[in-house]
């Protein structure tokens, strides 16, 4: 990953950008506690003169101009505090006492004060920024007492040197921390869209790796694998079909093919044509119809959504389709009863329910030998709000184990292999079950098979029911 790459991640931007609004409110409030800490400063200072200011106002009250020069000379020893700013001054200007050297030339503001840079001598000579009040006494005398600003400055620079350090500090947390967190986040995105070129590149089975913190990316990660299990199966559906499709449908072409070759190298006469374009139409019909088949169950395959679904009565499609099945039975020997309880409701396909029951009897009655039963029963499901339907024989019936396996597109048992079909009758009940969100089962009839279909009863019908 390019820095530049890290530049354009939205997390680092957005941490950049929160960065900016946390620094200027950072330096707002570093200006704030700035500027009223200088105004507290000033204030202690002024506190500091107008105290200092009294005490040599009472002495002059008491003594005049001169006990001020003493106690203003006083206070000016070298021993004195050295920050202290005194100048009395005669009314021709020359200096009475005090250690300024010379009386500033700025004017003070209303209430006498000022802020001047300065000469004076405390103890040695200071040239600081001096903050001072004058006062006017009797006959053209003036008083300025002061106070250097040296300490205040000094306070209030070392106090914004902190806030600066705080502040840098801050924004480089924030730009490296920004950093780190957009980098982890630009890695987690990598590693996605990794897995999604693998799978572009034709690694089906490739899948995103969750970390253990289960969040957004991890969901994000597994819905995508969830979702990739699903467009894999169906990949692997679609192939599996048309490797058999293609697989199943070469032998009768094959052998139609192999069939008119025959007619065509004898030399036949019109009866042997006639009857090789009879066998090629019959092997014609039987391609037709697989197509038919193939085509009705991608038809049932293709979602609910596509399909009209209407209110029917079971026990009227189970009469219908017996009465279809009637003839075959009879010429085989077999007895086709079917029962049916009133009143039921089911939703559905009409014509697809009708195909898939058909093809159950169909079934039951082909691999069930002369002298057998078939029975078809319509009955609400004894424990839950649903309609069962039943086709039952009493023939050769299918083993536990491929129960499973005969739904499946173009399986066919060897039990049963002498018997024309193509395998896909029972591939188009289970996708036509599918589609109604009926369950199917197939169970042992001892003898012969127990084919189910459970329909969910429509919600009104549930309720009246219940
Ligand atoms: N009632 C049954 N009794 C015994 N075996 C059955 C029964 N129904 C299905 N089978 C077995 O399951 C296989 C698959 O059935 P399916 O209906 O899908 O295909 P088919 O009957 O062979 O051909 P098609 O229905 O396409 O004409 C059958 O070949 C048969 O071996
Ligand atoms: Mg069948």
């Amino acid at each position: 990953m390019r820095p530049a790459d890290l530049f354009h991640a939205t997390t680092f931007r957005l941490a950049l950008s929160y960065l900016g609004i946390f620094t200027i409110s950072a330096i707002a409030l570093l200006g704030l506690v700035s500027w009223s800490t200088s105004m507290f400063i000033e204030w202690q200072v002024q506190e500091t003169v107008e105290a200092d200011a009294s005490g040599l106002s009472e002495k002059y009250r008491e003594r005049g101009v001169d006990g001020l020069a003493e106690l203003v000379t006083d206070r000016t020893r070298e021993d004195a505090d050295r920050r202290s700013v005194y100048l009395l001054i005669a009314p021709d200007g020359h200096r009475l006492a005090g250690n300024l050297y010379n009386w500033p030339a700025q004017t003070p503001d209303a209430d006498g004060w000022l802020i001047f840079r300065a000469e004076y001598n405390g103890g040695a000579t200071f040239n600081t920024d001096v903050m001072a009040r004058t006062y006017s006494l009797a006959d053209n005398y003036h008083l300025l007492v002061g106070r250097s600003l040296y300490d205040a400055h000094r306070i209030k620079s070392a106090i914004n040197r902190a806030l600066g350090w705080g502040l840098a500090l801050t924004v480089l947390l924030g730009i490296v921390g920004g950093y780190f967190t957009s980098r982890q986040m630009v890695q987690r995105v990598e590693a996605m869209s990794r897995t999604a070129r693998r799978i572009i590149d034709g690694d089906m089975k490739s899948r995103m790796v969750l970390s253990h913190g289960h969040d957004e990316f991890d969901q994000l990660a597994q819905a995508f694998n969830e979702m990739m299990d699903e467009i894999e199966g169906l990949v692997d559906n679609v192939r599996t079909v048309t490797d058999n499709v293609a697989h199943d449908l070469r032998t009768p072409l094959n052998r139609l093919r192999g069939r008119i070759d025959l007619a065509l190298m004898g030399k036949a006469d019109i009866d042997t044509f006639r009857r090789v374009l009879e066998a090629t139409l019959a092997e014609a019909d039987n391609l037709l119809a697989t197509f038919n088949a193939l085509l009705t169950i991608s038809h049932a395959e293709s979602g609910a959504r596509l399909h009209q679904f209407e209110a029917l009565d079971p026990a009227r499609l189970a009469a219908d389709v017996a009465e279809l099945y009637e003839p075959l039975a009879e010429e085989k020997g077999i007895v086709l009863a079917a029962s049916a309880d009133p009143g039921l409701a089911i939703q559905g396909d009409r014509h697809l329910l009708f195909q898939a029951l058909a093809n159950l009897v169909d079934n039951a009655v082909k691999y069930t030998p002369a002298g057998g039963t078939v029975t078809v029963t319509v009955a609400p499901h004894p424990s839950e709000p649903a309609v069962e339907i039943a086709v039952a024989d009493s023939g050769v019936g299918i083993p536990a184990e491929a129960r499973g396996r005969v739904l499946d597109r173009f399986v066919r048992l060897d039990a049963t292999r002498s018997t024309p079909g193509n395998g896909l009758g029972l591939s188009l009940v289970q996708a036509v079950a599918r589609l109604h969100q009926a369950g199917l089962f197939l169970d042992d009839n001892h003898p012969g098979l127990r084919v189910r279909m459970v329909f969910p009863r429509p919600p009104a019908e549930a309720a009246a029911a219940a």
